[in-house]
C-alpha cells in the first residue's frame, strides 16, 4: 500500500532523476493496483459463491414451502410438466367451480359457456366515464335553486356510499374470491367484473371531481355515516375469513364460508344494497336532474345487473355440484343474510329519505327492496319471504328488465368503437 511517505521523500531534485523517482513509484502504484485487483477478485468470487449457496438454500426452501402449501391449499395449480405432454391436457370432466386439481391455466375446453358469454357481452358493454357529459350537473349543482336539500343529501350519500362500495367488492373479489374458484371461464369473467368495479370507483370519483364536493366528507361516508357504514362492515364482515391468505376451501366448513362470502357479495350487497340509491339518482335523471351523474348510474347498473346474474350461477354450480354443502344450516343463513341485507338496505332509505322525495318516500322504497329481496331469494333456490309485494317502481324494470340484463342501453353499446369494431385505413 502507498503511503504519503513515497511523495514526501520525493527529492525535487533535476528531471532526469524526478523521471527515474516518478517511474519508481509508477511500478510501486501498479504493483500495489495489481495487489488490490487480484485481492478484489478472491474477495468478489467468494461472495458470489456464497450467494449461490444462499439463493440454492433459499431456493429449496420456497419449494419446500411452496409444497407444503400445495398439499393443503385445494385450488393449487398443477405444476408445468413438459414431459407428461398429453397427460396434461384438460377435458371438461375435470373442471370444478370450486376445490378442483385441474390445470387452471387452460381456458378451453369450456366446462361453463354462460360464464364466457357473460365475459363477451361484458366487454361488449365497455364504457367509461369520460365519455359522458357532466356539464349541466355541475351548473345545477352549483346554483342556489337547483336542487332540494334532500336531494342534495340523496346524490351525496349516494356518491359516499357507491365510492367506497365499490372498492370493497373489488378487493374481494380479486383478494379472497378469484384464489378460490378454480374454474378459467369463471376466472376470466371475474377479471373482466374487477376492471368494472375499477371503471365504477372511476365513475363515482369522476362525478365528485366533477361536482366540486368535498372528498374527505364524501369517501370518508362508510366510516362516518351510520347508515352507510352498517352497510359497509356487514360485508367486510363476510371477507375478513377468506381474506386470509392461508385460508383455503375443501372442508365442508370452508367451503360454506366462500359460499356465504358469494351470496354476501352477489345477492346482498350487489343484489340488494346498490338498489336504494340506483332507483333514487335514476328517479332524479328521469326529472331531468343531474342527467350526467344518472347516465353514469345507468351504465353501472347495467354492469351490476350482470354481477348479480354471474354471481347467482355460480353459487347455483356450486350447490349443484356440491349439494351436501346445500343444508338445512346453510340455506337458514343464507336466507337470514338476504333478510338482514334488506332490513339495512331499508334503514338506508329511511335514513336518506326522512320525507318523500323525488316521487317516491321510504315506505315505497321499502316494498321495492322487499320485490327485489323476494327476488334474490328465489334466485338461489329459496322461498320468498315477503308475500305479496309488488314492483312500486315498474319504471326501473324499464330501464332494467330483472330477466334481461343486457343490451338495454342499445345506443350506447352501438355507439361504441371496441376494438374488433375499429377499422385500420
Ligand atoms: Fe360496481
Ligand atoms: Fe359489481
Amino acid at each position: 500500500m502507498l503511503s504519503w511517505d513515497d511523495y514526501e521523500d520525493t527529492p525535487a531534485g533535476a528531471p532526469a532523476e524526478q523521471a527515474a523517482i516518478a517511474t519508481a513509484v509508477q511500478q510501486k502504484l501498479d504493483a500495489e493496483a495489481a495487489q488490490q485487483a487480484a485481492a478484489e477478485q478472491a474477495a468478489q468470487q467468494a461472495a458470489a459463491e456464497q450467494a449461490a449457496q444462499q439463493a440454492a438454500a433459499a431456493q429449496a426452501q420456497q419449494a419446500q414451502q411452496q409444497a407444503a402449501a400445495q398439499a393443503v391449499a385445494a385450488p393449487a395449480a398443477a405444476p408445468v410438466d413438459v414431459a407428461s405432454g398429453k397427460d396434461q391436457r384438460v377435458t371438461v370432466d375435470q373442471k370444478a367451480m370450486i376445490n378442483c386439481r385441474a390445470d387452471l391455466n387452460q381456458l378451453v375446453p369450456f366446462k361453463y359457456e354462460w360464464a364466457w358469454q357473460k365475459y363477451l357481452d361484458g366487454c361488449a358493454n365497455h364504457w367509461m366515464p369520460q365519455e359522458v357529459n357532466m356539464t349541466a350537473d355541475i351548473a345545477l349543482w352549483k346554483s342556489d335553486e337547483g336542487l332540494s336539500d334532500d336531494e342534495r343529501t340523496i346524490v351525496k350519500r349516494s356518491l359516499g356510499f357507491f365510492s367506497t362500495a365499490d372498492s370493497l367488492v373489488a378487493n374481494n373479489l380479486v383478494l379472497a374470491i378469484y384464489r378460490l374458484i378454480t374454474n378459467p371461464e369463471c376466472r376470466q369473467y371475474l377479471l373482466r367484473q374487477a376492471f368494472e368495479e375499477a371503471i365504477h370507483t372511476h365513475a363515482y370519483q369522476y362525478c365528485i371531481e366533477s361536482l366540486g364536493m368535498d372528498e374527505g366528507e364524501i369517501f370518508n361516508m362508510y366510516h362516518e355515516v351510520p347508515t352507510v357504514a352498517e352497510k359497509a362492515s356487514w360485508a367486510l364482515k363476510y371477507t375478513k375469513e377468506i381474506n386470509d391468505p392461508s385460508f383455503t376451501t375443501g372442508t365442508v366448513d370452508t367451503d360454506k364460508t366462500l359460499l356465504k362470502n358469494l351470496i354476501a357479495y352477489y345477492c346482498v350487497l350487489e343484489g340488494i344494497f346498490f338498489y336504494c340509491g340506483f332507483t333514487q339518482i335514476l328517479s332524479m335523471g328521469r326529472r331531468n336532474k343531474m342527467t350526467g351523474t344518472s347516465e353514469q348510474f345507468q351504465y353501472i347498473l347495467r354492469d351490476e345487473s350482470m354481477h348479480v346474474n354471474f354471481g347467482i350461477d355460480v353459487i347455483n354450480q356450486i350447490k349443484l355440484e356440491n349439494p351436501h354443502l346445500w343444508d338445512e344450516e346453510m340455506q337458514s343463513a343464507a336466507r337470514g343474510m338476504i333478510l338482514e341485507g334488506t332490513e339495512l338496505e331499508v334503514s338506508y332509505a329511511r335514513d336518506t329519505m326522512p320525507r318523500g322525495v323525488l316521487g317516491m318516500n321510504a315506505n315505497m322504497m321499502e316494498e321495492y327492496l322487499q320485490f327485489i329481496a323476494n327476488r334474490r331469494l328465489a334466485q338461489i333456490g329459496l322461498s320468498e319471504q315477503y308475500p305479496g309485494v309488488k314492483n312500486p317502481f315498474p319504471w326501473m324494470s324499464e330501464i332494467m328488465d330483472l330477466k334481461k340484463e343486457k343490451n338495454f342501453f342499445e345506443t350506447r353499446v352501438t355507439d361504441y368503437q371496441t376494438g374488433g369494431a375499429l377499422t385500420w385505413d
